[in-house]
């Protein structure tokens, strides 16, 4: 049986992901990632960096069953851990020693949207205990500047996520860069991406 599922717009989005990663990564250590999803991303990124340890999670068991089967599909299965069960607001997340003491960056993709604040707030509180000074936390998706959307099919989207959860919808940039501070990170880059996207990059202080 194939586990795989296919995220659309991973397909789109990658690779100018991967630029992003590629200017803010360590040369070696570990990246967890958190809301990997089908895998799709995990599996592109330990293949564009091979001397990194990418570490994938998703607390969806459907996901963790793709993420593995994209896994094994790349070849990758004694190269790249198997993903772990993290839901961001289940503390303490279930890491290995091993993986705490070589974290180097936390990466979230297009989660905090899909998911109520309560973890974005999760998100950077855990990120912020396990991150050591310098280190980066990144995130990706929409977002609104000064409580305006930037598109408008940002604020249809808005409405959208609304409609099927009124505990989702795209954040605004300085209520997350709030977050962000109040757990010891101060605003590193902030980084235009296609399709109205953000990249966010947070570093440790
Ligand atoms: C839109 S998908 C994004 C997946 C992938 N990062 C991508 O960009 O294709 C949102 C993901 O967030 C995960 N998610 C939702 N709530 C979460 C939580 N509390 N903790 C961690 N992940 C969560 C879902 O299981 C899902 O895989």
């Amino acid at each position: 049986m194939d586990n795989r599922l296919f995220f659309t717009a991973t397909q789109k989005n990658r690779d100018c992901i991967g630029d992003v990663l590629s200017r803010f990564l360590p040369k070696r250590g570990s990246i967890l990632e958190l809301a990997s999803g089908s895998g799709e991303h995990g599996v592109e990124f330990q293949k564009r960096f091979p001397s990194i340890n990418w570490q994938t999670s998703d607390p969806e068991p459907s996901h963790r069953k793709s993420i593995s089967a994209w896994i094994d599909k790349y070849g990758l299965s004694t190269k790249m851990p198997q993903p772990i069960n993290i839901d961001v607001e289940v503390k303490p997340w279930p890491l290995t020693p091993t993986l705490i003491s070589e974290l180097k960056r936390v990466v979230c993709i297009n989660m905090i949207h899909i998911s109520p604040w309560t973890c974005t707030k999760a998100l950077f509180k855990e990120s912020g205990n396990l991150l050591k000074k310098e280190q980066l936390l990144m995130l990706y998706g929409p977002f609104k500047r000064n409580g305006l959307h930037t598109s408008e099919s940002n604020s249809l989207f808005d409405e959208s996520l609304k409609r099927q959860n009124s505990t989702w919808g795209i954040r605004n940039l300085e209520d997350v860069n709030q977050v962000a501070m109040k757990n010891g990170f101060t605003q590193e880059a902030v980084i235009q991406m296609p399709a109205n996207n953000l990249s966010l990059i947070f570093r440790m202080s």
